[in-house]
């Protein structure tokens, strides 16, 4: 019997399989064996949102949800915020290695070459209502893109692939802070490629009439660790997305604008705003009490608490939380920040919590941050979309360079009525 290896006995017939284990898992086809007879199509596993499924083998990010670690490429994330830059992050996330200073600068290069939207993008972005979220604005801004660059769709070839990868990495804080400006009616500010990529993010957000936008050396690099922080974070529900619509071989525009929706939902990055609207519903510190009661009683949730993987402090919450301090001595202090802390602590004391290993996650303090440098709560999840893209485009790449995958298809189990026949309209029941 080989050591690395799992013994099933089925029940139904009294038959032993014998199954490797590989990486610690073992394949889910090698469970199709198990059959009852010839007409049993095989044992499937059942495994709703993937709790116990690995999709892919990666070399990406590792996490390990219990000691609260967090690794890109086997580098800590706290040492990556506090010594790299985003981009040479980027750089590490999808090349698997940190640049040099020649190939930083040259990979800054080209990011920068690509900051500019074609003019027709502005039309596209007309058509959008003032009010429109900007997390829809970004998804279908970054799918249009697909219309404008045909040859995104020769994903087999690396060159081109690079290509999309700087285009994309590159225009997202245009598209972004396009939308920003689109829903305060304010004309679109070109990008200033002599601006760090954060820097000119917060040029073409914030500048007005002067010649040269001179952003907080603060505040940039406050927001250049928060991108770091989101830069990726293995087989979550937005990269699982942009996972499953590449492999169909869709472009990588469309695969992007696949992602971004996902990262929109209130149970991924929307979170963030989320966090916001409960902090303000709160409103002061003598209501937290209250709060949390509803919390227990099942009426709502903490937001910005808990995680799939985290079963422990999120090592970017506590990150976060410390860059709060750094930029409130910029900004003046958030006033929802000491609603935030109170929270946690009561929360980390509560038994529901402790019981359920309920930890603050990433986006329960980066909402807090982005208020106090300007960003109104529907401008929160476009923050961390921007920065995600490297992951994205990271789990993208990995996922086509990889033989053993192909089009992503679950099974199902299915429950619903066996054959019948059709009924004429006259002769069905109310
Ligand atoms: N507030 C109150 N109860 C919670 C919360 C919360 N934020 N999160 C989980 N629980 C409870 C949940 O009700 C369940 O209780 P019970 O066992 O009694 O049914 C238990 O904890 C386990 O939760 P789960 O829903 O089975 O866990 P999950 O892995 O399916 O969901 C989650 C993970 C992140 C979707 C969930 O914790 C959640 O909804 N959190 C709030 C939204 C949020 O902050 N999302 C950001 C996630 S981190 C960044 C990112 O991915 O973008």
């Amino acid at each position: 019997m080989p050591e690395d290896s799992l013994t099933i006995v089925d029940n139904r017939t009294s038959t032993s399989y014998t199954i490797p284990i590989k990486n610690g898992a073992i394949r889910a086809m090698d469970l199709r064996q198990i059959k009852t007879g010839p007409e049993d199509f095989g044992m499937l596993s059942y495994d709703p949102a993937f709790m116990n499924t690995a999709s892919c083998e990666s070399r990406i990010t590792f996490i390990d949800g219990d000691k609260g670690i967090l690794l890109y490429r086997g580098y800590p994330i706290d040492q990556l915020a506090e010594s790299c830059t985003y981009l040479e992050v980027a750089y590490l996330v999808l090349n698997g290695e940190l640049p040099s200073r020649a190939q930083l600068d040259e990979w800054a290069q080209e990011i920068t070459q690509h900051t500019l939207l074609h003019e027709n993008i502005k039309k596209v972005l007309e058509g959008f209502h003032y009010d429109a979220h900007p997390m829809a604005v970004l998804a279908s801004t970054v799918a249009a893109l697909s219309t404008l660059y045909p040859e995104a769709r020769n994903i087999q070839d690396p060159k081109v692939r690079h290509l999309e990868i700087c285009r994309l990495i590159g225009k997202m804080p245009t598209i972004a802070a396009y939308a920003y400006r689109h829903s305060l009616g304010l004309p679109y500010v070109y990008p200033d490629n002599d601006l760090s990529y954060t820097e000119n993010f917060m040029n073409m957000l914030w500048k007005k009439t002067e010649l040269k936008f001179r952003p907080s050396p603060v505040l940039a690099r406050a927001l250049d660790v928060l991108f770091i922080l989101h830069a990726d974070h293995e087989q979550n529900c937005s990269a699982n997305a942009m996972r499953s619509v590449g492999s169909s071989h869709a472009d990588p525009y469309l695969s992007t604008a696949g992602a971004a929706a996902a990262l929109s939902g209130p149970l991924h990055g929307g979170a963030n705003e989320e966090v916001l609207i409960m902090l303000d519903e709160i409103g002061s510190k003598d209501k937290i009490p209250a709060f949390i009661a509803r919390v227990k009683a099942g009426e709502c949730k903490l937001m910005g608490f808990g995680h799939r993987v985290y079963k422990n402090y999120d090592p970017r919450a506590r990150i976060i939380a410390r860059i709060a301090n750094e930029v409130f001595e910029v900004t003046g202090r958030n006033p929802k920040i000491d609603i935030a802390l109170e929270l946690e602590r009561i929360a980390l004391e509560d038994e529901y919590f402790v019981k359920r290993k309920l930890y603050p996650n990433v986006d329960f303090y980066s909402g807090i941050i982005y208020e106090a440098m300007g960003f109104r709560p529907a401008m929160f999840t476009v923050l961390f979309a921007i920065p995600r893209t490297s992951g994205w485009l990271a789990q993208w790449q990995e996922l086509l360079q990889d033989s053993a995958q192909k089009i992503a298809r679950p099974r199902q189990l299915y429950l619903g009525s066996p054959r019948r026949d059709f009924v004429p309209m006259a002769q069905r029941s109310a």
